[in-house]
């Protein structure tokens, strides 16, 4: 089971075309597979005080947030698309991780103290576009979010393709891109 966390607000975006290119394919080659679509689902990123009083329990007041947790305890692949924005995720997946990363379904501590995962996700896909060089984006990606976050979790074998010079680049530049992200998916 692939679960696919989709995070962009516009539907004539190439984060789109991506998308829908990932769930074709997945479609004609019978794959099962489940899209979680942030902004399309309306989901609210803010981590509220009533929120907040009951994060150090684990839990949530919010049923998308219950939705989304049991997504990720029974996917073995996630793949995350979104847009570079000041040099990291929009502020709508950064609130998906701040609410739905809880304490005792998808991270716990050691009695030391150290954060351990729950999860036991074998394949991540991270898929993101940017205008800058793709080395600009890298300390970031591989630097921070994937060790810091995202194996914190039990997010494992992660895989980043970064579509650079997005607008300023030629159409051949991002079909290649994405017939790279395909061509890795099918395997
Ligand atoms: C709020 C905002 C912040 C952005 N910050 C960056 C950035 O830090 N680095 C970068 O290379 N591109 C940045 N961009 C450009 C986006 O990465 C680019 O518009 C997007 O990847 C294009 O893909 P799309 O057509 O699917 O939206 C930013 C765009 C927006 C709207």
């Amino acid at each position: 089971m692939t679960t696919i966390v989709y995070c962009h607000p516009y539907e004539k975006s190439y984060n789109h075309g991506v998308l829908q290119a990932i769930t074709d394919r997945f479609t004609a080659e019978g794959r099962e597979y489940d899209v979680i679509n942030l902004y399309g689902e309306g989901f609210n990123p803010v981590l509220d005080s009533a929120n907040l009083a009951l994060y150090s329990k684990g839990e949530t007041l919010d049923e998308q947030v219950k939705r989304y947790q049991q997504a990720l305890k029974t996917t073995d692949h996630i793949i995350l698309i979104f847009p570079i924005w000041w040099g990291m995720m929009p502020a709508m997946l950064k609130g998906f991780i701040d609410k739905v990363f809880l304490k005792g379904t998808v991270y716990d501590t050691t009695p030391e103290g150290a954060l351990m995962p729950c999860l036991d996700i074998e394949k991540t896909t991270l898929i993101t576009t940017s205008e800058e060089d793709s080395e600009i984006i890298g300390p970031f990606m591989e630097g921070y979010f994937t060790p810091l976050v995202l194996n914190t979790v039990g997010m494992n074998g992660v895989k980043w393709f970064n579509c650079d010079h997005i607008s300023s680049g030629s159409a051949a530049h991002r079909n290649e891109f994405l017939a790279s992200v395909l061509d890795y998916l099918a395997k």
